[in-house]
Formats: C-alpha cells, structure tokens, sequence
C-alpha cells in the first residue's frame, strides 16, 4: 500500500505550538502465557526467586511467526477506535521497539500497510525500554506544530524473539506487549501533555545490549553458536541506574513545569522490577496509591511497559480525567525518559 503524507512544517507565523491530548489508548498481548512454573522446567530458578526479586508472576509470548507488527495493530486499531479517528486522517506513525519485523522494511511500515494508513508516513524508534516515551514525545511534536492533526505513537516488542531461555538472569524478566495511542490536538480547557525531560548515557551500552546482528557483527554460525543474538545483561548495574536516574529525572521535569511530587496522582514508570519501580517511587515520596505496578502479569514487555501500565490504571479506576501522570523509563543505551501529562480520556 502507498501512502502519501503531506504535512505542514511549522506553525504559520505568529501562532504558537498547538496543545496536544492523548484521543485513545489501547493494549494487546499475545493469549499464550508463560509462567514462573513454567520456567522452572527451562532453566534453575524458581517462583519463589522471581517473584521476590522482580515481582513478576507470568508474562505474555507469541506464537512462531507472530511479529511486532502484528501485536502493534491489536493496539493501533482500539486506540484509533477510541479517538473516533479513521486510518485515513493518520497523518504520521511511530513505532517504539527494540525488535522490529525486520531490519528494514520498518515495523512502522508494516502498520502502515496493515491498518490501511494511506495518508501517514513513519518510521521506527530505537530506544529500548524508553521507546514510548520517546516516541510519545516525538508524535506529540508532529501535532504540536501542526505538521500532523492525529499522530499514532506505537510501543511495541516481541522480547520472546531475542530472549536466551537457557539464561536464567533474563528470560525470567521480559514478556511480549504492545500498546498505541492517538495524539490530536487539544481543545483549549481540555487536559493535555505538559512536557518532557529525556537524556541518553552511550557509556551504559554493554551494561544491556544484544551484541550480534548489527552492523559491528552481522550473524555468522559463531555468533549463534555463541548466543550472541540474545539480550545480554549486568542486572545490577540497570538496577542502580534505574532508580538513581528516574529519581533525578523526576526532579528535573517537575522543577522545570513548577511541580512538586506531592502534586502527581500517578506514577506510571517503565515496569521492569517491582523493587526499582518501589525504590523510586519512595525516593519521591509517592505513596502506593499512586503508583501502578502491573508486571506481575506481563513482565518486562520493554516498549509496551507504560500504555499497558495506562491501560490498567484505566481499567482499575486509578486515573481519571485531569489526572497528573508522570511517565518515567529508564533503558538499554542507557536511555531515561519521562512525560508529564494531564489525563485526557
Ligand atoms: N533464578 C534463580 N537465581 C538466579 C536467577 C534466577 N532467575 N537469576 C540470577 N540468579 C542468581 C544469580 O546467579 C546470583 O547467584 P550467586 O549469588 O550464586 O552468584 C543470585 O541469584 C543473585 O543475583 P543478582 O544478579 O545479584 O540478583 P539481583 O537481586 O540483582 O536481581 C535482577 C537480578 C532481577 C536481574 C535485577 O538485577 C534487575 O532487575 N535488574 C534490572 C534489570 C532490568 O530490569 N533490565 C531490563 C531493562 S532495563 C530497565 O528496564 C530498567
């Protein structure tokens, strides 16, 4: 399928950036689940080990020859549907992931042409864990100038893909998820995204990396023969990365609006392990009502972590309209994201 986007550069003369709202959130994941049970028989752990050191009860894995593509259209066609915006008025798509279809042709591509967005162009964002927030900012810079009336920002991965199930210290962490939302513009008394703070640390790579497959060592028989198609991780040095660095971002993107913590109504962090999720949260000062954690069902679903996480805060009553969110990621790269936003749906 073609499609042709043409979209307006800057906001005419004279006009600021326009106020942009979250129009529809939706989610998907795969049916199959994989329990700690379940992983007991791959690897030596236990259910015990997992759930005390990660909070992680089950996740969520595809089927062979299920893409992220696949999963990200689930996710796209609710969060269109919510908005009440065709594929048509699309104007611009991007995907957040760490593992695209392919290489190239993009994820944003294959959407594109599975959802029918004649008008959008598009493309992939690598970012790691932080690829929502990431990619949220970016579509949110897409409507804000004008350039686009409905963007469609993606977070999506099929971790199961590059996940060793002979390594215990990573396959027990990571699940398969998708989530989308479309971003229009917003009215002047509607609730909208206030701002953002993002920063990348390159020296945090080989902390969190698949080492094969890229350019510096395209696949040979000895990088499989060597597993070097799989995550590879120092867990405890994400860790303290983590919660030192959501803590100081939090900061920085409060103090920049004139907020203080003690504002915030919810906390919606990246979920990768119920203790850096806590540890964090603590550090500002948020009470567990504030703060989402639902990676006991899903695990670390990388760029899908923060719209399920959304979603069931929706779905449990936990945020509403006007509501203050704070969205904070921390991934490989290292990469640290947050949003701070007024509920809009
Ligand atoms: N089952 C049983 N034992 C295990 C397992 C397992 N699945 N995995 C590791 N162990 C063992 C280790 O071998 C080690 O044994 P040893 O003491 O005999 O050497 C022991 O448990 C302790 O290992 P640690 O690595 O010190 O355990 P830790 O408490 O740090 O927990 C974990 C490990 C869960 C990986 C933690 O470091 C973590 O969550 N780090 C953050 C990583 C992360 O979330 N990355 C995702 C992407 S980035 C992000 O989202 C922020």
């Amino acid at each position: 399928m073609v499609s042709h986007a043409v979209g307006r550069v800057a906001p005419a003369e004279g006009q600021s950036l326009r106020r942009v709202k979250i129009a529809g959130l939706s989610t998907y994941v795969p049916p199959k689940v994989l329990t700690n049970d379940d992983l007991e028989k791959l690897v030596d752990t236990s259910n015990e080990w997992i759930l005390q050191r990660t909070g992680i009860k089950e996740r969520h894995i595809v089927d062979p020859g299920v893409a992220t593509s696949d999963l990200a259209k689930e996710a796209a066609v609710g969060a269109m549907r919510q908005a009440g915006v065709t594929p048509d008025e699309i104007g611009f798509i991007v995907v957040g992931t760490t593992t695209p279809d392919t290489i190239f042709p993009s994820t944003a591509c294959n959407l594109q042409h599975k959802i029918g967005a004649h008008n959008a162009w598009g493309f992939d964002l690598g970012a790691a864990c932080s690829g929502f927030t990431y990619a949220l900012t970016t579509g949110m810079q897409m409507v804000a100038t004008g350039a686009h009336d409905h963007a469609l920002v993606v977070g999506a991965d099929v971790m199961s893909s590059i996940i060793d199930y002979k390594d215990r210290t990573t396959c027990v962490l990571f699940g398969d998820g998708a989530g989308a939302v479309v971003l229009s513009p917003a009215a002047e008394d509607e609730p909208h995204i206030i701002g953002f703070s993002h920063e990348i640390d390159g020296s945090g790579g080989p902390a969190l990396q698949m080492p094969a497959g890229g350019s510096r060592m395209p696949a040979s028989h000895e990088t499989v023969e060597k597993r070097l198609h799989y995550v590879k991780q120092d867990g405890q040095a994400v860790f303290k990365f983590a919660v030192r660095k959501m803590e100081e971002i939090a900061h920085r993107l409060l103090s920049k609006h004139g907020l203080d913590a003690s504002e915030i109504d919810l906390f919606v962090s990246h979920q990768a392990n119920r203790r850096i999720i806590t540890a964090a949260a603590e550090r500002l000062g948020l009470p567990d009502s504030k703060v989402i954690i639902n990676l006991e069902m899903y695990g670390n679903t990388t760029a899908g972590t923060i719209p399920l996480a959304l979603a069931d805060a929706v779905a449990q009553g936990r945020l509403k309209r006007g509501d203050l969110v704070l969205l904070i990621s921390v991934g490989a790269g290292f990469t640290v994201g947050s949003v701070l936003l007024r509920w809009s749906l």
